[in-house]
């Protein structure tokens, strides 16, 4: 069996945080390291332009996503890594792929829904007010970015889901209408690092303003982890390990063994102070030597700019053949183009059977009846059927010589017809 082509793109908006590299890049990473893996992953900028309009930000949000990947370590020869934009592929197969899907599937997407609720409570008239055609039609982008690959498995986050449903769902439609020539993606969640805490205790989140920037140098990163949230419990008093933000983040990056007895720390009581110390020199030493690498490369631009232009390379030696395929399908072809006869059809005739072949026989034969039929009728109805119908085919047989080839075809088939039929009045 071929291996699974496993795909996913990260939005260039802002600076990648702990539980974006828990949640997202560290899973893809790990995944991108196993021997059969084929993994696709991308910089999504054309998606950064929906929500933000801000260039510095993106130009530097995609410089530090970029950065991010590489610093951790990921095999760039073995993983296909690009930016979105380097593959022009991607927007052309949007636009066709824009043809396939109707505008009630992106009516109910989540994300316009929610502008659209917003907009309802917060009494507007124009219930689409601040709605841009990109933020109505992105899951048509993000279709575009899987099923140009022909990916089949989509880590995502539980708020995208609902986007690779609608990825089939395109695709389906494409394949049905024209030629099969998408996968169907399938989403890939895992439940287990869905929730990393932020400084707050909910969910680490841009939109919360509560993340840990995963290479923030040591000092923002002390202080960051001094602003986490405990309760009022004194040094000595043992505390709940599972409950506290600070037991978590340690957790998720600690070895059993080493989670273990932090666990053990919280039992006895550890002073929230001494917990916080311990949690930063921890994650301290687990982040500087990636930190160190990222630090040189986000000095070292040019570096980066090549990985990602041959990883977009590689990525267009997929797009292209591919997108090629999908223009001639729809009709967008060379105006020199012809149909290769395809193997399915010549073998489609070889297996024709006798009974099938009798039928074809058969189906002509009575085409060819119809139109003779108004003679035969004509002998019929004559006072002497023998004569007329002699008559007639001596008519038929001397018209039939001066006839060219295509129409003399037709006419001895007809006269061929006619001696059948007339033969009962000779
Ligand atoms: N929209 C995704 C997000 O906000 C990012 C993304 C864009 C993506 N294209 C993709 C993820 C394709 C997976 C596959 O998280």
């Amino acid at each position: 069996m071929s291996s699974q082509r496993v795909l996913t793109g990260i939005t260039t908006t802002g600076t990648p945080h702990i539980g974006n590299y828990l949640g997202a890049i560290k899973p893809a990473i790990e995944a991108s390291e196993k021997p059969n893996s084929d993994s696709f992953f991308f910089l999504a900028d054309y998606h950064a332009l929906i929500k933000c309009h801000d260039p510095e930000r993106v130009a530097r949000s995609t410089r530090e996503i970029a950065a991010t990947w590489l610093a951790l370590g990921l095999d760039t020869n073995k993983a296909t890594f690009y930016r979105q934009t380097d593959v022009p592929e991607i927007t052309e197969l949007t636009w066709i792929l824009t043809c396939m899907c109707s505008k009630g599937l992106m009516n109910r997407a989540h994300a316009y829904k929610a502008s659209v609720d917003a907009n309802r409570d917060a009494g507007k008239e124009d219930l689409d007010d601040g709605v841009s055609m990109g933020l109505f039609s992105y899951p048509i982008l993000m279709a575009a970015d899987i099923l140009m690959f022909n990916a089949h498995k989509i880590p995502v986050g539980k708020d995208q889901i609902q986007h690779i449903e609608m990825a089939r769902d395109i695709a389906g439609k494409f394949n049905h209408s024209f030629e099969e020539l998408f996968v169907l993606p399938e989403a890939q969640v895992d439940e287990q690092t869905q929730l990393i805490p932020g400084l707050d205790g909910r969910k680490m989140s841009k939109s919360y303003d509560n993340t840990i920037p995963l290479f923030c140098s040591t000092d923002e990163l002390r202080r960051l982890i001094n602003q986490i949230k405990t309760d009022l419990r004194e040094p000595g008093e043992p505390k709940d390990a599972d409950s506290s933000t600070l037991f978590q983040l340690y957790n998720l990056f600690a070895s059993s063994n080493e989670s273990l007895k932090m666990r053990q720390a919280f039992e006895n009581g550890i002073a929230w102070g001494e917990a916080k110390r311990e949690l930063f020199e921890f994650l301290d030493s687990k982040l500087s030597a990636p930190r160190e690498r990222y630090n040189l490369l986000m000095n070292d631009m040019a570096e980066v700019e090549m990985t990602l232009l041959r990883g977009a390379e590689k990525a267009r030696a997929e797009a292209a053949p591919l997108m090629d395929k999908v223009r001639i399908a729809t009709g967008i072809r060379p105006l020199t183009y012809v149909a290769p006869v395809s193997k399915k059809e010549t073998s489609k005739q070889k297996e024709l059977s006798d009974e099938e072949l009798a039928r074809i026989d058969e189906g002509r034969r009575r085409a060819i009846l119809r139109q003779v039929q108004p003679l035969i009728d004509q002998v019929e109805a004559a006072n002497d059927s023998k004569s007329a119908a002699q008559t007639l085919l001596s008519q038929k047989q001397t018209e039939l010589e001066s006839l060219k080839k295509k129409a003399k075809v037709k006419a001895e088939n007809e006269l061929e017809a006619l001696k059948i039929e007339l033969a009962r009045f000779l």
